[in-house]
């Protein structure tokens, strides 16, 4: 039998576009209250106007999750206005393309410190709140490319393999404590990231939907505490 998530307090990093945007909407369905939190306040506020109507908390936090005092004080927030946490989506990332002669330190750093700091930063301040429950669900956004690395990504790549080895690490060590690490690696969705100002170009029939994996992340949200999916991988059917 499945579990039912309405009334869970979930925080999704990178709630306001692409992946985590769609995720906010398919959870508030769900009856899950929402702390969203990523730069852009105004990008936050009109997901969380979307999301009027659903009967359920969203609180919002513009934080630089490459910064561990602006985490801390936005997870604080969240804390007090929300309640702490009961599932952490780990969804914030940038992405930055270039062969790797051609890319500044400052480049292929800053992808480092978003991508695999960030996911420190929301980790270390989130996860005592699933400890204290001795319960909890992380889902950790990696990508294909953290599976299989492709020319001209070796920021992007090298940051999404480390989120690999981080999530594999503490699965084994937090599932004693009926914590489950889900670690998703999708191919290509029809995001920002991904398209850039190439966005509305997006075929709908053959590239992947930011829905799609919202809805993907419900449905494993949804297991049985018994049994979780440590890591999938999410790919179009045809994009040919
Ligand atoms: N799209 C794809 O093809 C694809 C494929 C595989 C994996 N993924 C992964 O899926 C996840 C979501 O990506 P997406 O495609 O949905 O991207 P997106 O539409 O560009 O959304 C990225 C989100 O992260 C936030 N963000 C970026 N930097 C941040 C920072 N320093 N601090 C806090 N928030 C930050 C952005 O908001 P602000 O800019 O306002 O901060 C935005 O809400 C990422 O982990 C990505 O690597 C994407």
């Amino acid at each position: 039998m499945s579990q039912d998530i309405r009334g869970k307090i979930a925080y999704i990093t990178g709630g306001s576009s692409g992946i985590g945007k769609a995720t906010a909407r398919q959870l508030a369905k769900e009856g899950v209250h929402l702390g969203l939190i990523a730069r852009n306040q105004e990008k936050l506020e009109n997901v969380q106007k979307g999301l009027e109507n659903e009967g359920i908390s969203v609180v919002t936090c513009s934080a630089d999750i490459s910064k561990h005092d602006q985490v801390k004080s936005a997870v604080q927030t969240l804390e007090q206005q929300l309640g702490k946490a009961d599932i952490l989506i780990n969804n914030a990332a940038i992405s930055d393309y270039g062969n790797f002669q051609d890319m500044d330190e400052e480049v292929w750093k800053h992808i480092f410190e978003v991508n695999v700091f960030g996911t420190y930063h929301m980790l270390k301040e989130v996860l005592p709140h699933l400890v204290s429950k001795q319960k909890g669900d992380i889902i950790n956004i990696s990508s294909s490319n953290g599976l299989k690395a492709t020319a001209g990504s070796t920021a992007y790549s090298a940051s999404k393999f480390a989120i690999q080895g981080m999530s594999e690490a503490l699965m084994q060590e937090v599932r004693r404590e009926n914590i489950r690490v889900f670690t998703m690696t999708p191919s290509l969705v029809a995001t920002e990231l991904a398209f850039g100002d190439e966005l509305e170009e997006k075929n709908e029939d053959k590239f992947m939907q930011p829905e799609d994996i919202a809805e993907y992340i419900a449905a494993q949200l949804k297991l049985n505490q018994r049994i979780f999916i440590k890591q999938s991988a999410q790919w179009a059917t045809n994009p040919f």
